[in-house]
C-alpha cells in the first residue's frame, strides 16, 4: 500500500513535469482507473483526447485506442505504457483483406469498428464505436454496408436497421465471443431480481437474454439510472470498478469469471510511471495512413453528433 502511495506520488509529479494527462479505458485494472484523469469507453476517450490541450497523453488501454488518439491529435505525444497491449479482434482484418472485401461489393460503404488498425481505418468510409454505431449507421445515406471486423456488433446493428443491407466480416473479440447463452440464462435464474447488462460484442445467443445491450459507458449509465439494485454484468470485469465506485448501494455480479481481457490488464501503476519517465511507448502513425484514418474518425465524430 505504502509502495503504491509512493508510486502514485511519483506519477503525479512526472505528470505535471511532462504536461501529461492520463486516460484509462473502463477495462483497466482498478488502481489504474483510480489515478486516471478520465475514464471512459472508446468513444468517450476519443472525444476527450481530441479536445485536450496538454502536450502528452498517457493512454491506458490497448494499441488501437492510443493510435486513434494520436491520429486525432497528431501534434501531441501519445504514450501506450505497455507496448504489447494489443487487441486480437483488431488483427482479424488487414488493409489488403478489406480492399478485397470492398472490391467484391463496390456499391457498399465500409463501416469499421474502432477496434481496428490505422491502415484498416484509412481504407474505411467511417469508423464506429459500440456506443455510437447505431446512430452513425442510421445517419449514413448509403443503403449497403460492409461492416468489419466484429460480426457480433455488426449483427446487433443490422437487426436494428432493416432498411439497410449488411455484409459482415467474421471477426470477434475472443473474450466476449466466448460467452455462452446457457451461462446468461443460468445467471438470470440464479439472480432473478437482477438485470442483465451486456456488451454487443457478445453473441446473439447471449444478448437474447439481456435487459440492456450497450457499450461499457452505456452499461454504466444504465446501472446508475435504473431503479433496480442488482445487476449481472456481461462485459469485461474492469467495468465492475466504476460500477461499484459509483453505486455503493447496488450489487454487481460478473456474468462469467472468464470475462477478462488479458491485454487490458497488462498496464500497471509501475508501467505508467516508467512510461512517463522514459517516454515509452510513443505511438507513431505515418502521416499518409493517419490522414485517411483521420478522415474516417472525423466522419464518425460528425455523424455521431447529429
Ligand atoms: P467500448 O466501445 O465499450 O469501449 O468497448 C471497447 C472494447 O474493446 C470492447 O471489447
Ligand atoms: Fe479487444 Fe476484446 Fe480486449 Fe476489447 S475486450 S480490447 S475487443 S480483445
Amino acid at each position: 500500500m505504502t509502495e503504491n502511495r509512493q508510486l502514485i506520488e511519483e506519477i503525479k509529479r512526472l505528470k505535471e513535469q511532462q504536461d501529461a494527462v492520463i486516460v484509462a479505458h473502463t477495462y483497466q485494472n482498478g488502481e489504474v482507473q483510480a489515478i486516471a484523469d478520465m475514464v471512459g469507453d472508446s468513444f468517450a476517450l476519443s472525444k476527450y483526447c481530441a479536445n485536450l490541450t496538454c502536450s502528452t497523453i498517457v493512454f491506458c488501454g490497448v494499441g488501437f485506442m492510443a493510435e486513434s488518439a494520436k491520429i486525432l491529435s497528431p501534434e501531441k505525444r501519445v504514450l501506450l505504457p505497455e507496448q504489447s497491449a494489443g487487441c486480437p479482434m483488431a488483427d482479424m482484418i488487414t488493409a489488403e483483406e478489406l480492399r478485397e472485401f470492398r472490391a467484391q461489393h463496390p456499391d457498399a460503404a465500409v463501416v469499421t469498428y474502432i477496434n481496428s488498425s490505422s491502415t484498416v481505418k484509412a481504407e474505411s468510409d467511417v469508423i464506429v464505436t459500440s456506443s455510437n454505431a447505431l446512430k452513425v449507421v442510421k445517419n449514413m445515406p448509403e443503403k449497403k454496408i460492409l461492416f468489419c471486423p466484429d460480426q457480433n456488433l455488426g449483427s446487433y446493428i443490422a437487426a436494428q436497421c432493416p432498411e439497410k443491407e449488411f455484409v459482415l466480416w467474421q471477426g470477434y473479440c475472443p473474450t466476449h465471443h466466448a460467452m455462452q447463452g446457457q451461462i446468461a440464462k443460468a445467471m438470470k435464474e440464479k439472480y432473478p431480481e437482477a438485470e442483465l447488462l451486456v456488451h454487443p460484442e457478445c453473441k446473439p445467443e447471449v444478448t437474447a437474454y439481456a435487459d440492456y445491450i450497450g457499450s461499457t459507458q452505456g452499461i454504466i449509465d444504465y446501472a446508475r439510472n435504473s431503479e433496480k439494485k442488482e445487476f449481472i454484468i456481461g462485459t469485461e470485469m474492469g467495468t465492475l470498478y466504476p460500477l461499484s465506485q459509483e453505486n455503493p448501494d447496488k450489487i454487481f455480479h460478473l456474468m462469467d469469471p472468464e470475462l477478462v481481457c488479458t491485454n487490458m490488464k497488462l498496464t500497471t501503476l509501475e508501467s505508467i510511471r516508467r512510461s512517463l519517465e522514459t517516454g515509452t511507448y510513443e505511438m507513431q502513425v505515418p502521416e499518409e495512413v493517419a490522414a485517411g484514418a483521420r478522415k474516417s474518425l472525423t466522419r464518425m465524430l460528425e455523424l455521431a453528433s447529429r
